[in-house]
């Protein structure tokens, strides 16, 4: 029997597009799979960037056609039937453009669907997810069902913002999400809990980033921005043309690789950020 692993899921979201949620899914997941951690990622995005970005051979593209996360939502295609194994340490589920309609559907005629709309793709992982060490959910630009199926589901959820004001008004609604979440009447998901605010595409040359950066890093703990900053690089490996560009596939880049180090350092702060809390669980604090 496979080994039960002490899963971790994560979500990560924010309903502003280009602050390097994709991203972050790719490279943290790579990461932690160096680490000889087993990941599970999720595309949960009707782009299907994270798909793509991960550059899979032709016969696996033509398998995540029929086998994505909208046949898991739309058919109750049992979500061990759509798992894709990418490397030893790295699966991943699919998405597909279908996935629009699929948040219409868990939208406006739930009642086709067999369950509540917001927790079928909890459902659908409890099968699996303790194979896993860690559940990475890429969401969409959105705060729609499909971001909420993933808040629903995780435990953490980690939020990649720019340091730039706009960015962080989108923060906010963000964290008034995941209140609601919590809080509500009945409470979605009691168990969520904010992971960390990581600031990506950071441009220390800026005066207006730094200060944007202190300031978040003087709010209260809840607002716990990761140690770890993405520096915005020019010389980004970029998701999805590393093969054209380096000849390797992401989790064969070098351990320095530009675009993979600072996400190693962030899987080391996550390992070190999780032991910490589950420590201070277990003694009662
Ligand atoms: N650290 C970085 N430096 C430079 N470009 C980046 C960095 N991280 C992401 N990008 C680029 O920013 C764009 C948006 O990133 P993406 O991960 O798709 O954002 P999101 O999923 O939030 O919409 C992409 O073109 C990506 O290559
Ligand atoms: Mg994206």
């Amino acid at each position: 029997m496979a080994k039960e692993r002490k899963k971790h899921i994560i979500c990560i979201a924010n309903q502003k597009g280009g602050v390097a949620k994709t991203t972050s899914t790719a490279y943290l997941g790579a990461a932690l799979a160096r680490l000889h951690r087993h990941v599970l990622l999720i595309d949960s995005d009707p782009q299907c960037n994270l798909t793509y970005s991960l550059e899979l051979e032709p016969p696996q593209l033509d398998f995540c056609l029929e086998n994505n996360l909208a046949s898991v939502y739309e058919s109750g295609q049992p979500v061990e039937e759509a798992l894709v194994s990418i490397r030893e340490n790295l699966d991943l589920i699919a998405a597909s453009p279908d996935l629009v309609m699929t948040e219409v559907t868990l939208d406006s005629q739930p009642d086709t669907l067999s369950g509540e709309p917001e927790r079928l793709l909890n459902r659908a992982l409890a099968p699996i997810a303790n194979r896993y060490d860690y559940i990475l959910i890429d969401c969409p630009p959105s705060q729609g069902m499909l971001t909420l199926n993933g808040l629903v589901t995780a435990d953490w959820v980690l939020i990649p913002t720019l340091a730039s004001v706009i960015s962080l008004t989108g923060l906010e609604r963000m964290i008034e999400q995941i209140h609601e979440i919590v809080q509500g009447e009945p409470p979605l998901n009691p168990n969520l809990k904010i992971l960390g605010v990581l600031l990506t595409k950071f441009r220390k040359d800026r005066t207006v980033e730094i200060e944007l950066e202190e300031r978040l890093r003087s709010l209260p703990e809840e607002f716990t921005v990761f140690k770890t900053v993405i520096p915005d690089r020019s010389q980004f490996e970029l998701l999805g043309e590393l093969k054209a560009q380096t000849g390797k596939h992401l989790l064969d880049l070098s351990m320095v690789s530009y675009s993979l180090l600072p996400y190693l350092t962030l899987a080391m702060e996550i390992e070190k950020m999780l032991r910490q809390r589950s420590w201070a669980q277990s003694a009662g604090t």
